[in-house]
């Protein structure tokens, strides 16, 4: 059993400017009412630690070996969602988070909104007391100053491995939906914070206007908060501008110059001999939440896997010539089939790459190339691991490859999970194994400091105990916790699957 690969993979991290005037927390109203799918989730209660989530996971992974062949970790990928309101404040932490050094989230300023204590509503949970549902109604704790304790600096470890990004809805939309028109922007970056709706708004009637104008979401009442010209809205350029002026390896994290001149986001990379790993983006920058891949984006995705393959198929499935050697292909997006569903085009959009294709052209073309045998993707944030056969599934019938796709769990919410997945040839037997193994990160698995058997460890001064909290209160979301349909069934977890070598690995 050989290495080919170890990929450790995170996804949908969601790093949230949790103060932000441009964010619509107050649609909370709605959970757990049916239709609400673009409304919910608009805040957690575990938001503000999420950073010290990340940080313990990214140590984590770092140290891990494969549990069959020890091979370390040879690339991190994180398959977008990376922040939440697509801000370039948002941005630069989460770029700090990969590299590791001082993270200062706050700049001095004390914590200002829906979770202070005398912020109106009971929607949120309010640490330092109070009433709020989240207290009656499932039991959350009274942990006094928290909110500043979670965004005063600490040092931050950095991913110990290459690391690269895919590009995802909400890293270039805010709300990861909505476009951002210059009323949305002077809300963004003012000093009022909305904590309702306007009075009599219907947000279902108003449901398209939450894409095309987000600001009439906005323009309820509202309490005063600092602004911060920081929190500008960022879109692939500056995403990409991002990646290249980060230290560390692989240079650029896996983006060029070229993609800074197109303002693209996709592009591959060699992690190992035999690998090549083929970055898409799948977010659709004319709104909506739901992914698609742009014919400019497509025509060159054929071009890379027929660079990628010395035999494949055409498009009526007669065997042809590739132009290339022969190398496995990992495709990473923040998408997967199943949620790329939005040819939405907008003339007042930011997207430049028309028309939008779906999953059923994404499937027609992967299915003429044997090499593709994993993609990684998120959005969904729960587990699942689907085999496609394309032989089976209408693709062309000589084909004997099969493509494992693997949606990862959210670090935003439970189980806040991160996957190691290696690629391994079984020598002499003509196979290949993907090997799947959960990781939670390696914080104390009790915060401390909460209730009386736990006071003494005082956990939550440091970020170990503050990552341990932001599981403990994920997994105690109701619906969204533990036991939800997040965590996937156990065949959605730790699996092994053998594939046929698609060519002779030698
Ligand atoms: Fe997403």
């Amino acid at each position: 059993m050989r290495s080919l690969v170890h990929i450790a993979h995170v996804t949908d991290l969601q790093l949230a400017d949790t103060q932000s005037p441009g964010r619509f927390e107050f649609l909370e109203f709605l959970r757990g009412l049916p239709g609400t799918n673009s409304f919910i989730p608009a805040q957690r209660a575990q938001e503000v630690l999420a950073a010290h989530a990340f940080d313990a996971m990214l140590s984590t992974l770092g140290c891990c070996e494969s549990r069959e062949t020890g091979a370390p970790v040879d690339l991190v990928i994180s398959t977008g969602d990376n922040i939440d309101n697509a801000q370039w404040n948002e941005l630069g932490w989460f770029v700090t988070l990969m590299s590791g050094g001082a993270l200062d989230m706050a700049r001095g300023r004390p914590y200002r909104g829906v979770q202070s204590a005398d912020w109106p509503g009971e929607l949120a949970w309010h640490p330092d007391g109070g009433a709020d549902c989240w207290r009656i109604g499932y039991g959350y704790p009274t942990v006094e100053g928290l909110l500043d304790r979670a965004l005063a600096p600490f040092e931050t470890a950095g991913s110990l491995a290459p690391w690269i990004s895919c590009f995802g809805n909400h890293d270039g939309l805010p709300f990861g939906q909505a476009l951002p028109t210059p009323s949305y922007l002077a809300r963004l970056l003012s000093g009022a914070k909305p904590y309702a709706l306007p009075p009599a708004f219907d947000p279902f009637e108003h449901e398209s206007e939450l894409l095309e104008n987000p600001e009439t979401f906005l323009a309820g009442p509202s309490l005063p908060v600092p602004a911060d010209l920081a929190r500008r809205v960022v879109g692939r350029r500056e995403f990409v501008e991002a990646h290249l002026g980060a230290p560390g390896l692989p240079a650029g994290h896996g983006y060029s110059a070229t993609n800074l001149h197109e303002s693209t986001t996709y592009f591959t990379h060699d992690p190992a001999p035999l690998v090549r790993v083929m970055v898409l983006d799948s977010a659709n920058l004319d709104g909506f939440h739901r992914g698609s891949i742009g014919a400019r984006q497509l025509a060159w995705l054929e071009g890379q896997l027929l660079a990628c393959h010395s035999s494949c198929f055409d498009p009526a499935g007669r065997p042809m010539r590739g132009e290339g050697d022969d190398r496995l292909v990992v495709l990473a997006s923040h998408h997967g089939l199943g949620t790329m569903t939005n040819l939405r085009q907008s003339h007042h959009g930011l997207e430049d790459d028309h028309p939008r294709f779906g999953a059923e052209a994404v499937r027609s073309l992967l299915a003429r190339f044997p090499n593709v045998v994993l993609w990684l993707n998120g959005h969904r944030h729960l587990n699942e691991i689907v085999v496609h056969e394309w032989a089976k599934a209408g693709g062309p019938p000589g084909l004997r490859g099969a493509c494992v796709e693997v949606s990862t769990c959210s670090m935003a919410d439970w189980p806040s999970q991160g996957r190691l997945v290696e690629i391994v040839a079984n020598e002499g037997a003509g196979t290949i194994s993907v090997l799947t193994t959960m990781v939670n990160h390696a914080s104390p698995l009790g915060p401390g400091g909460l209730g009386a058997g736990r006071r003494e460890s005082g956990g939550l001064d440091g970020p170990a105990g503050l990552a341990s909290l932001h599981r403990e209160l994920a997994a105690n979301v109701p619906m969204a916790g533990t036991g939800s349909s997040l965590e996937g069934r156990p065949a959605d977890r730790n699996c092994k699957i053998v594939l046929p070598e698609p060519f002779r690995l030698g």
